[in-house]
């Protein structure tokens, strides 16, 4: 890695390439017709990239801050006052949607189901059918676990109800081929640093013109006005407020990366070779896996600790003092850590994490006389 930097098997802050790192070497004024055309590109780079564009009535709007920022700017932007919206919640991110909508006193209703399962679409339509919803939201990927959720199914069910429909898609867009327009969404969020490959400032509202056209006056704060932002970008090419310029010089040489790559397909291709090599060493050594294999998406796998008293601290601060990080789990109903596959790691990361595994399995004794 450069500059020693240890590897992040993460969600997100990622780890990026030298030369996204070195495109940051620079000021840029904010006003300025470069960074003006930067943005332009950036705005364009992300609509091709979702296979769409503003001919096909879509916009490209980044918004100032994390990833949440961006959701709590669709969310209070995009409310009618008198609206109601379904949140299908199989995790903490879809939680914490919920959590946006009720805190600017929207009315709001949700369907859980287990963190390792998929919500029931027959379920979604009869909660749509007479129950006065006009919005629905979910969530892509599921970090929380790493379950991939059947956002099209979803989206159709939104459709056949008239509701407009919102998806948090933060830690899968340009990781994971999907079809935008076929998914019924109307608004999507994601941003910089995830599977772009970018470095954390701003995150990114995909919208489709004829529903963000028809939010006008429904914007409840003034920083995170989604409709103001896109007319601020519309009219003259700038952010209302000061851009994070380092973050989207960045994320500019990110596209172009993820174009050289070979767009999201090889991208997903690699990240498909990252998890499958890990799941595989990993089940080897006596892991276990808590999401079903047809379930599991490429971002993020959470593994079951492998007994009860299985020390997470010791183990992470192990494999750490080998140079490597990894993340916490977050699902509630079992203990889990989780193991990260995008950024700019490859197979060979992985494998290089798996034997420092392996030697913290051993130094632990965490199968005894098992295969580790
Ligand atoms: C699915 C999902 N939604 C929302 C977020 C929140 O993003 P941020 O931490 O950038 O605010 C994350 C972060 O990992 C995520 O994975």
């Amino acid at each position: 890695m450069v500059n020693g930097d240890k590897p992040l098997f993460t969600p997100g802050p990622l780890t990026t390439s030298a030369t996204v790192k070195e495109a940051m070497l620079r000021d840029l004024g904010s006003r300025d017709h470069e960074f003006i055309k930067l943005i332009k590109d950036i705005r364009n780079g992300l609509l091709c990239l979702a296979g769409v564009s503003q001919s096909e009535g879509w916009e490209a709007i980044p918004m100032q801050g994390s990833g949440t920022f961006a959701i709590e700017s669709v969310i209070s932007s995009i409310t009618p006052p008198g609206a109601k919206w379904l949140v299908i919640i199989n995790g903490a991110y879809g939680e914490r949607i919920l959590k946006i909508i009720e805190r600017h006193g929207i009315a709001a209703e949700a369907i859980r189901c287990t963190e390792n399962e998929h919500p029931d679409v027959a379920a979604i339509d009869s909660a749509l059918a007479g129950g006065g919803f006009t919005n629905v939201a979910t969530v892509h990927c599921e970090t929380t676990s790493g379950i991939m959720n059947p956002i099209a199914d979803i989206g159709a069910a939104a459709r056949r109800a008239g509701c407009t429909y919102f998806v948090d898609s933060m830690s899968a867009f340009g990781g994971v081929e999907f079809d935008l327009a076929a998914c019924q969404a109307d608004f999507l969020v994601s941003s910089a640093n995830k599977c772009v490959e970018g470095v954390p400032g701003f995150g990114f509202a995909l919208c489709r013109r004829a529903s963000l056209e028809a939010i006008e006056g429904f914007a409840r704060t003034v920083s995170l006005d989604l409709l103001a932002q896109w007319q601020a970008l519309e009219n003259n090419g700038q952010f209302r407020f000061t851009p994070p310029t380092h973050t989207l010089l960045a994320f500019a040489r990110a596209l172009d990366e993820l174009e050289s790559e070979g767009g999201i397909s090889a991208r997903a291709q690699r990240y498909r070779a990252n998890h499958e090599r890990c799941l595989a060493g990993m089940r080897a050594m006596g892991f276990t896996e808590y999401v079903a294999p047809d379930l599991q998406g490429d971002i993020i796998t959470s593994f079951l600790y492998p007994s009860a008293d299985f020390n997470f601290d010791e183990f992470y601060d192990r494999l750490n003092g080998k140079g490597f990080v990894i993340y916490p789990g977050k699902v509630t109903k079992a203990d889990c850590f989780r193991i990260g596959h995008i950024g700019h790691l490859f197979p060979e990361d992985t494998e290089a994490l798996l034997r420092a595994i392996r030697e913290v399995s051993i130094e632990m004794n965490l199968f005894p006389g098992g295969p580790a």
